[in-house]
């Protein structure tokens, strides 16, 4: 237990998490939950670089996080759930390291630049948008985490907060902070219905929360293999955006049965689908029924969030304490 090596992640609270979201980060974050102490939190700091507009906008969608988090297994016996808002600690690291933290470090990182094109229905300039990655690095030193799983867009995130902490400890003589590796992990491809990247802004998911019946209408209009215009085309599954559903969700000889019967066209799309939302729901109903104990309860979601920033905060307290040391600043002034 005491050598458990230790784990932090978050999510940015900006909507309800869909199938993406699940396969790309909450699912490995469940399966770390034995083997490493784990600190999960809701970023909802980060949140307000894109909403600042409509800040309340983050507390509902805070509450919906951790509805998902908890109906898909995050366990709270096992692991710590806490609220970045709820430990003023990570904002006061991330001033202390913004003073040390060079502007062109975060002017080349490409997260920066590629979200500045990507979002364009939100002024994207502000200060805290540049210094997004300072407060991630606050984040997961004031844990000292040792791994930090996060998919392949953050690496350079992670990147940049090893080269801070190197920073910090060089500057004031002290090992306070620890080097966080990244621990990406392996995500399958899953598009969304239209066969863009699984995104809210496109419109194109499927919710952790959706019901048996919109699974099913959301499968039936999902783009398959665009060439196959009849039903008597061959299909071909490796360019279908569904199979990489039935991948997933469909039992190994479904899959060889799905893939050869498409390729000779004796199966059809319709058919496909229909097996596939089968297992889909199947697969999905489990965590269904916990979150309906897990809504049945809203204040027991409130009490495991703060039961869990309590706990962080105790440690966040601990580190930024010895951070200030380093500095001779922990005493304040004059003293
Ligand atoms: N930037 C992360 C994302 O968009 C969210 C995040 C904020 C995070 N702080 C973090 C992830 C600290 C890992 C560690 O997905
Ligand atoms: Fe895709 Fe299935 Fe249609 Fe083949 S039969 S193209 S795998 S939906």
């Amino acid at each position: 237990m005491a050598n458990k090596k230790r784990i932090l992640s978050g999510m940015q609270p900006s909507g309800p998490l869909h199938l993406g979201n699940y396969f790309g980060a909450l699912k490995n974050w469940i399966s770390l939950q034995d083997e490493y102490e784990c600190f999960f939190f809701i970023a909802d700091w980060h949140a307000l670089t894109t909403l600042y507009e409509d800040p309340r906008k983050i507390k509902q969608f805070s509450y919906d996080v951790a509805v998902d988090w908890l109906s898909m297994g995050l366990d709270p016996e096992k692991c710590t759930l806490f609220v970045q808002s709820r430990i003023p600690e990570h904002a006061e690291l991330h001033l202390i390291l913004s003073m040390i933290v060079p502007v062109p470090w975060l002017e080349r990182n490409p997260t920066y630049k590629e979200k500045q094109t990507e979002i364009t229905n939100v002024d994207m300039s502000s200060y805290g948008f540049l210094g997004y990655p300072i407060l991630q690095t606050a984040d997961i030193i004031l844990y000292k985490a040792d791994f930090v799983p996060v998919g392949i867009d953050q690496a350079p995130h992670l990147e940049l907060s090893r080269e801070i902490v190197r920073r910090f400890n060089n500057l004031y003589n002290k090992r306070v902070f620890v080097e966080p590796d990244a621990k990406i992990s392996e995500v399958p491809k899953l598009n969304g219905l239209d066969g863009r990247k699984m995104s809210k802004s496109y419109n194109n998911a499927i919710y952790l929360s959706d019901s048996e019946e919109e699974v099913r209408k959301k499968v039936q209009i999902m783009v398959t293999d665009p060439q196959r215009k009849r039903r008597n085309d061959p299909g071909e599954p490796d360019v279908c955006n569904l199979f990489p559903f039935h991948k997933i969700y469909s039992p190994a000889e479904m899959q060889a049965e799905v893939a050869s019967t498409c390729r000779t066209a004796a199966i059809g799309c319709t058919d496909c689908k229909a097996k596939l939302v089968r297992n889909m729901t199947d697969g999905m109903r489990p965590a269904l029924e916990k979150r309906k104990e897990i809504v049945s309860n809203p204040k027991r979601v409130m009490e495991i969030l703060d039961e869990g920033s309590k706990k962080a905060h105790k440690v966040a307290r601990e580190t930024l304490r010895e951070a200030k040391e380093a500095m001779q600043m922990a005493d304040g002034f004059p003293s």
